[in-house]
């Protein structure tokens, strides 16, 4: 149908790959691509770490809970909410973003999220593929420190890129017919009871585990947000951010 409809009906994360290195004019255009992301009101509230130093991505795999695709893949890009622009623009202006809303925080992360994931697809049409990383916010201060990111950036996720090394199955999805509403939210296609689409999702994603080699339990998806979420993930997360000139109260 498209290209692009092809190419993410086909994507999975990629965690080992090739040694060879992404030349750094291949990542500027990947990334060149990616600024033409929508962004809320034009604020542009996003920067972009690139990082190629094996040293810096070898702290950076400690940082993210000793994640080997983050030493092994040749880039890895952070990509961060930053306020220091709209800051500097009404600091001129006599003015302060300092103690501002929640929204800024919100809308800031959105614009970084949509740059990542148009990256993402910009690599992936020529070739790389990656992974993103959450786990920078394992602990959002040393992240910080060690990408050097001043007050008002602070780095949303991480995204590995470089020469697959590895073509593994995709990750079932949910069941369409279960995540489009129509009109409103709840008025299905197809009314299906949510504990037997949660129950079937849970199944069929047990036996992807499985068929990798992966430990997992019959109520794989259930059991595994049930984990993640109880107790809190990163509860110091609020905190760190709001050390970091981001209001989330
Ligand atoms: C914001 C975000 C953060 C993620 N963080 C990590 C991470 O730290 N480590 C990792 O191996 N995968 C990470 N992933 C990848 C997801 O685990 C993966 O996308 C999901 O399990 C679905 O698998 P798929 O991408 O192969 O379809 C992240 C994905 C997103 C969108």
């Amino acid at each position: 149908m498209s290209e692009t409809i092809d190419l993410l009906n086909n994507r999975v994360s990629i965690r080992k790959f090739k040694s060879d290195p992404v030349a750094e004019d291949l990542v500027d255009r990947v990334l060149r691509a990616a600024f033409r992301a929508p962004t809320s009101s034009n604020i542009q509230s996003y920067s972009v770490i690139t990082v190629q130093d094996p040293d810096t991505r070898e702290k950076l795999a400690v940082l993210t809970g000793n994640q080997r695709h983050v030493v092994e893949a040749p880039v890895f890009l952070a990509f961060c909410a930053d306020l220091t622009r709209i800051e500097h623009a009404m600091a001129q202006r006599g003015h302060t973003i300092v103690d501002n809303n929640m929204e800024i925080g919100l809308v800031s992360s959105i614009d970084a999220s949509l740059v990542g994931m148009s990256a993402y697809l910009a690599a992936e049409s020529v070739g790389l593929k990656g992974v993103m990383i959450g786990a920078v916010r394992n602990d959002a201060s040393a992240t910080a420190r060690l990408l050097g990111l001043p007050a008002q950036v602070y780095c949303v996720f991480g995204m590995c890129l470089g020469w697959a090394d590895e073509a593994p199955p995709q990750k079932p999805r949910m069941d369409f017919s279960s995540m489009v509403h129509y009109e409103r939210h709840g008025a299905l296609r197809d009314n299906r009871d949510l504990s037997q689409t949660l129950d079937d999702y849970d199944a069929a994603l047990a036996g992807h585990y499985r068929s990798k080699g992966i430990a997992t339990t019959p109520d794989s998806w259930g059991h595994d947000m049930d984990k993640k979420f109880d107790p809190q993930l990163r509860d110091n997360l609020r905190q760190e951010l709001q050390e970091r000139g981001f209001d989330f109260r």
